[in-house]
């Protein structure tokens, strides 16, 4: 029997930091260790360039997220690990769907509505910086998810739109063309955490509060000394629940560890230089080994390039072959 497909991608907008890790890479590296799934992660390069227009930049975070994924542990031999731009099949595709997506769906895509909402809070035209890439992408994320006709896939909060509107356009297509041929992707929930980042607020770059994931052990230090925290002095009880640092701890940490700061923080007793001081030592204990990994990575970076062809090689014929499929269902083969 054809096992079922996990399918996973990252944008390569930025640095990965703690809470993409936490939230996205660590969840689906765990994922691939299911050997009943068939796994596709993939680097979704032509996603990033709707908000990344520096060609460098783009280039360098490319290779952080391929690096990344390889350094925390994803095995390649074991999994599809690719570029989107090496399997062209997905942009045919993204057009075939957009030809079977109501534009009024688009028009309800949380990404563009809250740009949207922005201009018109400004007083500013609705649309007015806003491009149609930004516009098209929930077409576009359906075509890396049918392409490959994932049952599963990975998705937190601000993704879980995004699967809905890949279900929607797969049924959409399946009914005009009276074909079962798209999948209906599943959501897979388990991806559920939020890391706070310095401030408190969820860690995002957008925000300025991250904690890039391979930082030196002086700069991992210093960033973890800046998490905000409240003025209680160390005897005073505080409560772990609204610590952001307390969150970060216990994701690192062991059951007996966490009980154990949870304990002391709210009996009082342990001031938050202190709790700074353990998280460190956890977080660079961790981090030694993907750290190391990382580096070598990223210091060759054609070993990344020779990686992510293999995985194209596996991954575009399966592509091409099910293409072939749709543009027979629509008149075009
Ligand atoms: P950012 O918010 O830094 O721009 P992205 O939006 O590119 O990050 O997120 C990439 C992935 O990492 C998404 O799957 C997202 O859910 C996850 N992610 C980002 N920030 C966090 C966080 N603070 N906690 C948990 N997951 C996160
Ligand atoms: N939109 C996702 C993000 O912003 C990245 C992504 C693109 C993706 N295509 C995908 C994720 C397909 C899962 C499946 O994080």
């Amino acid at each position: 029997m054809q096992k079922k497909i996990y399918l996973s991608g990252i944008k390569p907008t930025g640095t990965p930091h703690f809470g993409n890790y936490l939230g996205a890479i660590r969840p689906t590296i765990q994922a691939s260790q299911n050997r009943q799934l068939d796994h596709y992660y993939f680097i979704a390069d032509y996603h990033a360039i709707n908000a990344l227009h520096d060609p460098n930049l783009l280039r360098q975070y490319v290779y952080e997220v391929a690096a990344t994924w390889l350094a925390c542990g994803l095995d390649p031999e074991a999994v599809t690990l690719y570029r989107q731009r090496d399997i062209p099949e997905v942009f045919e595709l993204q057009w075939i769907l957009t030809c079977c997506t109501a534009k009024g769906l688009l028009n309800r895509a949380h990404a563009y509505k809250a740009q949207r909402d922005l201009n018109l809070e400004k007083g500013h035209d609705a649309d007015q910086g806003i491009n149609a890439g930004l516009y098209a992408y929930p077409a576009l994320m359906a075509a890396d998810i049918l392409l490959f006709q994932a049952n599963k896939v990975p998705v937190g909060k601000d993704q879980f739109q995004h699967l809905e509107m890949a279900r929607d356009i797969a049924h959409a297509f399946n009914t005009r063309y009276k074909t079962s041929l798209f999948t209906l992707p599943e959501p897979d929930l388990e991806v559920g955490l939020v890391l706070p980042g310095l401030d408190g607020r969820k860690m995002s770059k957008s925000y300025g509060n991250t904690i890039p994931l391979f930082e030196t052990p002086k700069k991992l230090r210093t960033l973890i000394n800046r998490f905000v925290t409240d003025s209680s002095r160390p005897e005073e009880p505080k409560d772990p629940e609204t610590a952001p640092i307390f969150h970060f701890y216990r994701e690192f940490a062991t059951e007996a560890q966490t009980e154990s700061l949870r304990q002391r923080l709210l009996q009082g007793g342990i001031g938050w230089g202190d709790v700074k001081a353990e998280l460190f030592s956890i977080v660079d204990e961790a981090m030694r080994e993907p750290r190391a990994r990382y580096a070598a990575l990223m210091e060759n970076p054609a070993q990344i390039d020779a990686i992510l062809a293999k995985g194209a090689e596996k991954a575009r014929p399966k592509a091409q072959a099910f293409l072939q499929q749709v543009r027979q269902a629509i008149g075009l083969a």
